[in-house]
């Protein structure tokens, strides 16, 4: 017996990146994944990986800034397996990075549109089917840049933090349904995401972060699917941190450091 043997899981953003991995593994623990993305191509190309490895999955086309589509969306997933039992709102971009003042009202208008209303629309049209099972896992992909205010991101951190808001309050709001509603914060995930910062500061990333490595999209997929389970029943209205200890490092560290090796 697997541990989601059973249920029916809803990844968004599922074609690429972590949202793959989380798709493949809740299907390896034996959920029914519905992959949705807004691009046909990677989407379909997880569900496709997923049969190969013999889960159980299909894809839908979903825009989740469409709040009309995220309802039909839902609802045709309902009708096709009966339950709504997890959702992951994973869809997301980055944006372009740029001082504050210099960041176009179309491109913070966009990002706040994908990662705050989006989740919110999936989150409320999810929770009507959650609610009348008396049973529920949402999960939010927030950041660590909703710790660390990563400078020319006010767009994205904003997002992020703004999901922080939205999984603590309607924690509150779902809990007598048993619906339970966490975050995730990853830091630095190979991604199609951080291809550009990577490409220009992997090595430093890497030897700066405690456990030695850029995060992948299986380490994130590994906290989703602990908090996706059963066995976190115990668990809303947090966030998860994922990121190595990337965060805890800071400057005076490396003067420390120096400072032992000069002593010691
Ligand atoms: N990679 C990282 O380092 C990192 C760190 C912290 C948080 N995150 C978050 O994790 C999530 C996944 O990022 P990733 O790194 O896998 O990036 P990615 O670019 O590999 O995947 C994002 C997916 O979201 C989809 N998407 C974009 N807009 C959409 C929309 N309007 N509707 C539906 N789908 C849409 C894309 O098509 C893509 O498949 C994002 O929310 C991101 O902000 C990533």
């Amino acid at each position: 017996m697997k541990k989601l043997d059973g249920q029916t899981a809803i990844v968004t953003g599922a074609g690429s990146g972590i949202g793959k991995a989380i798709s493949k593994k809740l299907s390896n623990e034996g959920a029914y994944v519905w992959a949705t993305d807004v691009q046909e191509g990677g989407g379909k190309k997880t569900v496709q990986e997923i049969h190969e490895s013999g889960g159980k999955a299909d894809f839908l086309q979903l825009d989740v800034r469409d709040a009309d589509q995220v309802i039909s969306t839902m609802d045709l997933i309902y009708k096709s397996s009966g339950r709504i039992d997890i959702l992951v709102n994973n869809a997301g971009i980055s944006g372009n990075p740029a001082p504050v003042d210099l960041i176009s009202n179309e491109e913070w208008k966009n990002l706040l549109d994908i990662h705050v209303n989006g989740s919110f629309y999936c989150l409320k049209a999810s929770a009507k089917y959650m609610k009348m099972q008396n049973y529920g896992r949402i999960i939010n992909m927030s950041s660590l840049a909703s710790e660390t205010s990563l400078q020319g991101f006010a767009h994205y951190a904003a997002a992020k933090y703004a999901l922080l808001g939205l999984t603590e309050t309607s924690a509150k709001d779902l809990a007598s349904y048993n619906i339970t509603v966490n975050a995730l914060k990853p830091g630095i995930i190979r991604s199609t995401l951080t291809d550009g910062i990577l490409a220009m500061a992997e090595e430093r990333i890497a030897t700066s972060t405690p456990l030695g490595k850029i995060g992948s999209p299986e380490d994130v997929a590994e906290a989703a699917c602990f908090l996706a389970s059963p066995d976190s029943h115990f668990l809303t209205g947090i966030s998860i941190i994922v990121d190595g200890g990337f965060r805890l490092v800071n400057e005076m560290d490396k003067v420390m450091t120096e400072m032992m090796a000069s002593t010691n």
